[in-house]
């Protein structure tokens, strides 16, 4: 099958299992949330597919490709891309070396392309391209990340928590331009704590709840009521 396909994976942290048996699906072009409460293995599953964790148990195939436990860079080659949770920019190189250094191992045109890309969508980015990245404020360093994940072109795109720390109105203009940003097939896995938006951004979702998944639903049966979801994430009735 293309897109990812997750089978039945187990990972953790040593001999600490976390996530304990998990499926998740999605078509190449397909939208999808993985949400759940904090600590509920999320961001786990996302480091698992972009390679900095290997899995215990289980296959995790991307357009047929057995990928699980391959190491990072390759996968960033097979166009993985992470927006890790907390930015991660590196804050002693200028902006314009952060979006250098994601263009890595591919032709100077595509980072000439990228570059024009991204500055005019985010032209603070261009204004301050000389700048330690350290330097930006959190919502810039959120645009600078987002522009690292363009420049890379993703096939496979996997965000954590675009919305953390972030003003709702900036958040709100970052989810419109993401169709913007990222051509329609790019595949698209978002870990989002604010599920109001995700399910208005994804066409399907999958809750996880310490470590295994017990909700999955296209969006439309909860958009008008998101609230509803809180009882899945913490098991109990809302
Ligand atoms: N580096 C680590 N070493 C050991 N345990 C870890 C590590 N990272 C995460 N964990 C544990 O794994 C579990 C799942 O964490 P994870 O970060 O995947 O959750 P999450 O759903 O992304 O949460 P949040 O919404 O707070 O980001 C938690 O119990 C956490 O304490
Ligand atoms: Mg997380």
């Amino acid at each position: 099958m293309s897109g990812l396909s997750i089978k039945d994976l187990k990972v953790g942290y040593g001999r600490n299992e976390v996530i304990h048996g998990v499926d998740i699906d999605v078509n190449v072009g397909e939208k999808v949330a993985l949400l759940g409460a904090n600590g509920a293995g999320k961001s786990t599953v996302l480091k698992t597919i972009s390679g900095l964790l290997t899995p215990t148990e289980g296959t995790i195939t991307f357009d047929g490709d057995e990928i699980g436990g391959t190491n990072p860079a390759a996968l960033v080659d097979m166009g993985v891309i992470q927006v890790p949770e907390g930015r991660r920019v590196f804050p002693g190189l200028n902006v314009e070396d952060n979006l250098k250094v994601a263009n890595y191992g591919k032709s100077p045109d595509l980072l000439e392309e990228g570059l024009e890309t991204v500055y005019k969508k985010f032209p603070i980015l261009q204004e301050r391209r000389k700048q330690a990245a350290g330097l930006l404020s959190g919502g810039q360093q959120q645009m600078l990340s987002l522009s690292r994940a363009i420049i890379a072109k993703p096939k496979l795109l996997l965000i954590d928590e675009m919305s953390l720390g972030l003003a709702p109105l900036l958040v709100k203009e970052f989810y419109e331009q993401l169709g913007d940003l990222f051509s329609e097939d790019v595949t698209l896995l978002l870990v989002e704590q604010n599920a109001g938006l995700a399910l208005k951004y994804c066409s399907r979702f999958y809750v996880l709840r310490n470590g295994e998944l017990v909700l999955q639903s296209d969006s439309a049966n909860y958009i008008d009521d998101p609230t509803a979801l809180q009882s899945a994430y913490l098991g109990v009735d809302a």
